[in-house]
Formats: C-alpha cells, structure tokens, sequence
C-alpha cells in the first residue's frame, strides 16, 4: 500500500485519481482548495506519492504553479506527480507546441504559468513527472490508455487518465520528465 495525497482531489482529474487509487487499496489523502497545495510543504510530510492536480483561474498562473511547485519540491515526498497540459509537449526535440507560431496568443500565459511549475520541478533534485492528456479532456472511457507523443486530435477521459497516473505510481516508469496521455 502507498500513501498517496492527492491535492486538487475535489477537481475533475483529481476525484478520478483519487478514487482509482482508493479503488486499489490505497492510503489516500484528499486535499482540495483549502489548505491546497501551497500547503504540500506540511502536508504531503510522510506520504510516499504526491499528486497534483490544480487550477485556479483567478490566480496569475505563472505565480500559482510555481508556487505549486515549491511546496511539492519542499515537502521532500518521494515522488510528485503533476498534471499538465499537452501544449507544453514537443512536438520535435526542443519545440513544444505551444511554441508554433500559430499557437492561439490568449492561451499562451496559462500554458506559460503552468511551464514555470515544471521548470521549479525540473531546478530542483526531486522525483517528479508531469502527465498530460496529449489532446483534450473527452470522448468515451475504454479503459484502457497509451502514452504517445502529442496529437492534439486525441482524446482522452479523466477515468482512463487516472489509470495512467496510478500504473505509474505503482510502476515508477518515468522520471523527471513530461509524458502525454491519450485513450486507448
Ligand atoms: N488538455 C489539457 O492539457 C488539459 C485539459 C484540462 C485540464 N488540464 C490540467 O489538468 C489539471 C486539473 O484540471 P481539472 O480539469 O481537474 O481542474 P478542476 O476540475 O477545475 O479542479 C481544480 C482543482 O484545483 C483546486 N483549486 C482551486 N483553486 C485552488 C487554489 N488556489 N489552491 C489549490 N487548489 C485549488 C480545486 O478545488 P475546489 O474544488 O475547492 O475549487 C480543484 O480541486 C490542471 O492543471 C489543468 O490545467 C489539462
């Protein structure tokens, strides 16, 4: 059994992962808005699994994830594990999707707040990886999942996402990196 905390556990990708893990006989611990994640540097204290899974929209993004980030990093937790966006996904090494010329501008500051977390994430010596859907959230459950380079097409339903997210948790495959998600 692994001691897991999930925070952001009252959110749509965040409930799934949370029950996927409560449904293999997981120590879960749910953390939604309040004390949230800037609280993972107390809270995630003797887990051996921190996932998160956070968004608020009211919050410059670029300041929230990276705030995000520290506290996962200070909490010393064996492993983090972030959900991310797929536009932060290359599509040839060292060009990322969001990077396209033709990559919508109003989308860009988000996509950009949440690549500071990962660049706290990757700054620092912890075990993370950051998992993205590889298209949009959607479409019908299968059960099953590939993990795939980038195709914006793809879809991929937050059940399935959370298989993915627990196969790694039980079988650490990835590490310090960014990996995307599409349905089976
Ligand atoms: N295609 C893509 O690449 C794609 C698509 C969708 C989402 N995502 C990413 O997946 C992640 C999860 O998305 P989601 O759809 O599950 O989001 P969601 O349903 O909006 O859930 C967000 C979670 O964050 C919590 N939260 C809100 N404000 C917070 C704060 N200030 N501090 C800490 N926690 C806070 C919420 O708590 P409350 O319930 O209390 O508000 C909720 O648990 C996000 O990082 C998002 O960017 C990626």
């Amino acid at each position: 059994m692994t001691k897991i905390v999930v925070f952001g556990a009252s959110g749509q990708a965040g409930r799934q992962i949370a029950a996927a893990a409560e449904a293999r006989g997981h120590d879960v611990t749910k953390i939604g808005r309040t004390p949230g994640v800037q609280a993972a540097a107390e809270v995630a204290v003797g887990h051996d699994v921190a996932v998160s899974a956070v968004v608020d929209l009211s919050r410059d993004p670029a300041e929230f994830y990276a705030e995000a980030a520290r506290a996962l990093v200070a909490s010393g937790v064996g492993r983090i594990i972030v959900i991310g966006i797929y536009p932060l996904l290359e599509t040839s090494p060292g060009t990322r999707v969001v990077d396209a010329p033709d990559f919508p501008a109003e989308h860009r500051p988000f996509c950009l707040g949440h690549a500071a977390g990962v660049d706290v994430l990757a700054n620092s010596t912890a075990n993370w990886l950051v998992m993205s859907p590889v298209g949009n959230f959607g479409g019908t459950s299968t059960g099953k999942y590939r993990l795939t380079p980038v195709n914006p097409a793809d879809e991929l339903t937050y059940e399935d996402f959370a298989l993915a997210v627990m196969d790694e948790i039980e079988r650490p495959t990835h590490h310090r990196t960014q990996v995307g998600v599409a349905s089976a």
